[in-house]
């Protein structure tokens, strides 16, 4: 029987600021069970994209795309909060439904031409995985899925990338 992850998702009122209800995977996470069950969703998912490499944004794209990459036997690029990664690197920014930021990754992490899956655990406005998309495309590479295991569909997200297939487990309006 198909599981119902958004049962284990819990919601948070007014965090991190009044008017955003905060979608928290944690619960998932700590049950391993649910944990490897969305992990093989996404990587089952990557394959039908033909993923050569999977990219997380800091920092929870780190936690759902890591065991996505080991799952599939791929490799795993972190694209990181400013000023973390030690050598060259290209850089792009982008807002948030709270704040805004940078995103890095360096530059021979992907190699012109590859087949890319950026793996978070939620999609909102997009500002995370349109400055992605552009770290990717900056290194000539193809970004050629992104899934979630959230969507606020609301946010319109998908709307700013038209172009991208995006997949997601749960969605919450
Ligand atoms: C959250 C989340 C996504 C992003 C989604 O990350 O993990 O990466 O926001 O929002 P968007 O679609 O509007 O860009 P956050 O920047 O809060 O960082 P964290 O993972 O370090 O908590
Ligand atoms: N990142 C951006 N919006 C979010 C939300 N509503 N819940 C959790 N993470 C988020």
């Amino acid at each position: 029987m198909a599981i119902d992850f958004k049962k284990h998702i819990a919601s948070i009122q007014d965090f991190p600021n009044e008017g955003i209800v905060f979608r928290d995977i944690t619960p998932i996470l700590q049950d391993p069970k649910l944990y490897k069950a969305a992990t093989h969703e996404l990587a089952e998912y990557a394959k039908s994209r033909g993923a050569d490499v999977i990219v997380g944004p800091e920092a929870r794209g780190f936690i759902v795309g890591c065991p996505v990459a080991t799952e599939l036997g791929l490799g795993f690029v972190p694209a990181r909060k400013p000023h973390k990664l030690p050598r060259k690197t290209v850089k792009a920014a982008y807002d948030l439904e709270y704040g805004s930021n940078s995103l890095e990754m360096h530059v021979d992490a992907i190699k012109p031409g590859q087949k890319v899956v950026v793996c978070d655990d939620l999609l909102a406005t997009a500002g995370t995985l349109r400055a992605t998309k552009q770290l990717i495309e900056d290194l000539g590479a193809k970004l050629v899925g992104a899934a979630f295991y959230i969507e606020l569909p609301d946010l319109k997200g998908r709307d700013l990338l038209p172009d991208v297939d995006i997949y997601s487990l749960v969605q919450f309006h």
